[in-house]
């Protein structure tokens, strides 16, 4: 849906058209796939009759979706978000600052809105600006950029570096959580994140359910 041109839409394609005539970036987006990429739904894991394999195996289906650009761009491994399938640095530079939202003259809710952006005029570069109420960055101790998804489970459950959250609130936060979910509706020229939300959080809840294991 084209929403009408807002003045805050218009000061966001003044900054975006100053940021790339300023850099010779590349601002192809994510060639989407024909075919979105699904998931196996929790009963294809019934027949493994090891409760603990049978957990790994959930969340190693879950970590389709964990491990996607979608998801890990915003969980980056320095002060710097990822951007698109390539998983570059955010073009332009912007930096985690005061609890992720960003430095000021750069912050995260400069550019990006309460819902994803059509861009008018530069279809064949950037088709839409992500966006959502409660866009920012996920705090350092979250970082998923780089690790196994070994290393992203154990550190999902460590109250040291998740918040605080109880195995609960993981599986509801996964399963719930808005911000989540933009990941299967990013806006025009973007892949979704394989599934649904919906999927995504029975898979969750059964890795939870068997014991919570984490693959080695
Ligand atoms: C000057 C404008 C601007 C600012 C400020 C900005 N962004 Fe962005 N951001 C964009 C644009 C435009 C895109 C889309 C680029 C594309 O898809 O090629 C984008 C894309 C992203 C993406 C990629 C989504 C994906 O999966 O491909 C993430 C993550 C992101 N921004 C996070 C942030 C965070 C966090 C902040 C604040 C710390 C921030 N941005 C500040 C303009 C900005
Ligand atoms: C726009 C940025 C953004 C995107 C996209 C994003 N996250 Fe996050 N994530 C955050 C922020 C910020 C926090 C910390 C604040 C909070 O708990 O809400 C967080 C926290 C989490 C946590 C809780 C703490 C932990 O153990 O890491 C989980 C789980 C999580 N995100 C999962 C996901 C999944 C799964 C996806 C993709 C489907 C995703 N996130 C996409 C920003 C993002």
């Amino acid at each position: 849906m084209i929403r009408n041109i807002t003045f805050t839409s218009i000061s966001v394609c003044l900054v975006l058209n100053a940021v790339i005539a300023a850099s010779n970036i590349s601002w192809a987006q994510d060639k989407v796939a024909a075919k979105a990429v699904e998931l196996k739904p929790v009963s294809t894991f019934q027949s493994i009759t090891d409760e603990k394999q049978r957990s790994v195996a959930l969340f190693e289906e879950a970590g389709k979706v964990i491990q996607h650009p979608r998801c890990v761009n915003c969980h980056p491994a320095t002060d710097r978000p990822l951007q698109n399938l390539t998983m570059h640095p955010h073009q332009p530079p912007v930096t985690r600052g005061d609890g992720g939202m960003g430095v000021p003259g750069m912050m995260c809710t400069t550019c990006h809105g309460s819902e994803n952006v059509p861009v008018i005029g530069q279809a064949e570069t950037i088709k839409s600006i992500p966006g959502n109420p409660n866009w920012h960055l996920a705090p350092i101790e979250m970082a998923w950029e780089g690790k196994s998804l070994g290393a992203i489970c154990a550190q999902i459950k460590d109250h040291e570096r998740n918040g605080g959250k109880s195995i609960d609130q993981i599986v509801e936060h996964m399963g719930q959580d808005h911000l989540v979910g933009w990941a299967w509706n990013p806006g025009e020229g973007r892949e979704p994140a394989p599934g649904t939300q919906k999927a995504f959080g029975e898979l969750i809840k059964a890795w939870a359910q068997t014991g919570a294991a984490c693959p080695s």
